[in-house]
């Protein structure tokens, strides 16, 4: 029995070594850590149960019926975060650069599978080199069937990846289906093609990190969700979303408790709004101030600047923040502002997370580089994702509200289902000047009747109560008041029961 014993831990030390010692030295050397650490590190200590462990490759041609590793180049199993059940995949690039066989891939169908079956998220970990060239279509076959999965989970189990090296030909389209898509700094790319195809195909010379680094998708293409520093850096950022999340779409949020009070005010934000009405300010103040404990976990805050997206918790339980920032373009609505905010939206809808909303919008962006990039469409997107949620939508607008994008921002005529202005509100059709320069064109040349018309506008428009009237808007509220009053906004929605009407999907503007 003893050796019976020996043997299967010397099987299990094998496999641990992945692709041996040599490669996993190399691994440090590059600043990275192994899958395995990879997993350790994000896991609660001790949690880990893997699974698959001796699992082969079946390959036999190109000699490869003599290489065989045990796990075949992906560490895949379960375990917890602060407790909570969660299904991790770990691509070893020790062992055949992580690339992707019929068995690796099987794998991961495996725990994607057990994932949607338990209701529990899938923590993906990249660091590979595509399919395994060695075979062929075999390896085709196994993307596929991970993207197949990839949709059925989709809106069921949150599902998270993490670039942490190589990510390139049909390993990006398995993350790009995910929720949320992190990357390391300086160690890791992602791309459909590399830089040596590029050159072939296009001319063009560009560097790794160019053509697919955490600098081009974290800030120009939008495509990842997140950059970290390094590893570990990532690896902890990943427990503290984790902790924002239900595991699945059955669940509420969860629930934390905490020391800060349902009814703190907070005087500052009373002069948060500047005196003059086209001064910015930074609206994660308002943001942080609001959430429990000033704890905001945004999401893509180097791309689309404009609008701030991310989660943070009232009275212990996750809310999803939208807001538009003035600091940035004044906070006007673009395609980048608009795809990020809908994508965001929609996921806060299918997992139950209620969306507050904070609005200071001066309208959408305008100009032919827009246009011509389609932002009626991408404008569309926002207004689709917010119209179509059902959960709690509580909005507060703080300043402007103008045009298309009042309508957009998670309106009353949106099902918003509380709708605040601070006094500081300016809802209208468009600012004082544009609208004064239009429908009083015949006195432009003369400056008293124009300051004479602005000052009307401004009185008489430029202002929450037109609104207010008219019962767009539920109450103007005290900026100090805003924290008390959404949470007892949130707090009247619990029970909310709203359906839409029965359908296969809808056709979101994509
Ligand atoms: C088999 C692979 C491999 C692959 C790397 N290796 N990629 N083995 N299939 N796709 C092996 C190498 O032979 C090497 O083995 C080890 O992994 C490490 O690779 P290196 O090249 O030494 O590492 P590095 O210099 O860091 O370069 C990493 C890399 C490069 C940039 C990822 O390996 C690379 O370009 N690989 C090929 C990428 C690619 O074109 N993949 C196919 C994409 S097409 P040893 O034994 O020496 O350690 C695709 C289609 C799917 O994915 C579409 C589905 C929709």
């Amino acid at each position: 029995m003893q050796d019976i014993i020996e043997q299967l831990e010397a099987r299990r030390e094998r496999a641990r070594l992945g692709g041996g010692k040599q490669r996993i030295e190399r691994q440090h050397e590059k600043g990275k850590l192994t899958a395995r650490e990879r997993v350790e590190a994000l896991l609660d200590e001790g949690s880990f149960e893997e699974y698959d462990m001796f699992v082969e490759h079946q390959c036999a041609d190109f000699g490869m019926q003599e290489q065989k590793i045990p796990g075949d180049g992906v560490i895949t199993g379960q375990g917890t975060i602060n407790g909570r059940l969660v299904y991790v995949f770990s691509k070893d690039f020790t062992v055949f650069g992580g690339s992707l066989s019929k068995a690796h891939a099987a794998k991961i169908v495996k725990v994607q599978q057990m994932a949607v079956r338990n209701g529990a998220p899938v923590i993906g970990i990249f660091d590979a080199g595509g399919a395994r060239i060695q075979e062929g279509v075999d390896s085709l076959a196994g993307y596929a069937d991970i993207f197949m999965e990839n949709v059925l989970s989709s809106g069921v189990i949150p599902q998270i990846s993490v670039i942490m090296g190589p990510c390139a030909g049909g390993d990006v389209y398995s993350p790009a289906m995910t929720d949320f898509i992190f990357m390391v700094k300086d160690t890791s790319y992602m791309y459909v093609t590399g830089p040596d195809v590029v050159k072939t195909v296009t001319n063009e010379d560009v560097s790794h990190e160019s053509l697919g680094g955490a600098s081009v998708h974290a800030k120009k293409s939008g495509v990842v969700d997140g950059a970290f520093e390094n590893d570990i850096e990532a690896l902890v950022q990943m427990r503290r979303i984790f902790d924002f999340l239900p595991l699945s779409n059955k669940e509420r949020p969860p629930e934390r408790p905490t020391f800060d009070l349902p009814d703190r005010e907070e005087p500052s934000l009373d002069s948060l709004i500047p005196a003059n009405p086209n001064s910015p300010y930074d609206m994660k103040e308002l943001i942080e101030k609001v959430a429990d404990e000033g704890d905001f976990f945004e999401i893509s805050p180097d791309f689309g600047a404009n609008i701030i997206v991310g989660f943070g918790r009232l009275e212990g339980s996750t809310v999803g923040f939208v807001a538009n920032q003035p600091m940035t373009l004044a906070g006007v609505l673009d395609i980048d502002a608009s795809r990020k905010a809908a994508r965001f939206v929609r996921f806060c809808d299918c997992f139950n997370i209620p969306i507050v909303t904070f609005v200071d919008v001066p309208g959408f962006m305008p100009g032919t580089k827009q246009e011509y990039g389609g932002l009626i469409k991408h404008g569309a997107k926002l207004l689709f994702a917010y119209a179509e949620a059902t959960v709690p939508k509580v909005t507060v607008i703080t300043r402007k509200a103008y045009g298309g994008a009042y309508d957009v921002m998670s309106s009353k005529h949106l099902r918003g289902d509380v709708n605040y202005a601070w006094p500081t509100a300016e809802i209208a059709v468009m600012g004082a000047k544009g609208a004064v320069e239009i429908i009083f064109r015949k006195d432009l040349g003369d400056p008293e009747k124009i300051a004479e018309h602005t000052k009307m506008y401004e009185d008489n428009f430029a202002n929450p109560y037109v609104a207010a009237r008219k019962g767009y808007i539920d109450d103007v509220i005290r900026p100090h008041s805003t924290r008390k009053r959404v949470i007892k906004a949130l707090r009247s929605l619990r029970n909310k029961d709203v359906k839409n009407p029965p359908k296969k999907h809808d056709n979101i503007p994509l």
